[in-house]
């Protein structure tokens, strides 16, 4: 065994026990780190949506017919790119603790129409019916990373494909949390 390699084995053996012996991690929140600043609402409209925005739309130049240069493709699917990785990690901004459904006074889209909630009603469930929340923002990742996949295979039918996955995980989750009572279209 060459010393490198002795060397080599010690450290991993070394990170292994003191890895196990580390206390489980504090919350940032907790040591001065980063806090859920904005709402619900506004992590959706400033992040979510214009990133879903751009994994839904097909750029003009995969359109044969357009006849685009290769130079301009690339850029296309680098833009696409940027979108999904945005919208994979948007469900971590979800998830964070102690955001609220919208600011205080600010009105819900759509708010008052039938089967919607009120923001009191959805800041209480949020709380009570975190589990839930876990699960769908899991949804909404798990969606956006199979677009990341297809980008990288530069797999247009793919993309829109796991686009409409995308699309499932956002009603899934809007229907528990946002329209449980929503009438269901013919
Ligand atoms: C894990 C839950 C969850 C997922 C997934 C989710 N949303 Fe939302 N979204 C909410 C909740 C809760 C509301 C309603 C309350 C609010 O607006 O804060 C909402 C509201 C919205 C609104 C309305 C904001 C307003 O003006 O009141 C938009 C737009 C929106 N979501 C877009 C999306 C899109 C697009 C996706 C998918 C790419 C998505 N959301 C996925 C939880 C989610």
């Amino acid at each position: 065994m060459t010393m490198r390699m002795k060397i080599l084995i010690a450290a991993t053996a070394l990170a292994a026990l003191s890895a196990c012996s580390k206390p489980a991690a504090t919350p940032p929140a907790a040591t001065g780190g980063p806090v859920a600043h904005a709402s619900i609402q506004e992590v959706m409209v400033s992040v979510v949506e214009p990133a879903s925005a751009i994994v839904w739309k097909t750029p003009d130049s995969f359109d044969p017919a357009k006849k685009a240069t290769q130079a301009q493709i690339d850029a296309d699917w680098l833009a696409l790119r940027k979108g999904a990785v945005a919208l994979s990690e948007a469900s971590n901004l979800i998830v964070m603790e102690g955001r609220h459904a919208a600011p205080p006074g600010v009105k819900l889209q759509n708010e008052g129409l039938e089967g919607n909630l009120t923001t009191a009603q959805i800041d209480e469930k949020l709380k009570t019916d975190r589990t839930k929340l876990l699960e769908y923002a899991k949804a909404l990742q798990d969606a956006s990373l199979k677009v990341l996949v297809a980008i990288d295979a530069k797999k247009p039918d793919a993309v829109l494909e796991a686009g409409g996955a995308v699309d499932e995980a956002c009603e899934a989750c809007h229907k528990h949390f946002w329209y449980p009572g929503a009438p269901t279209p013919p």
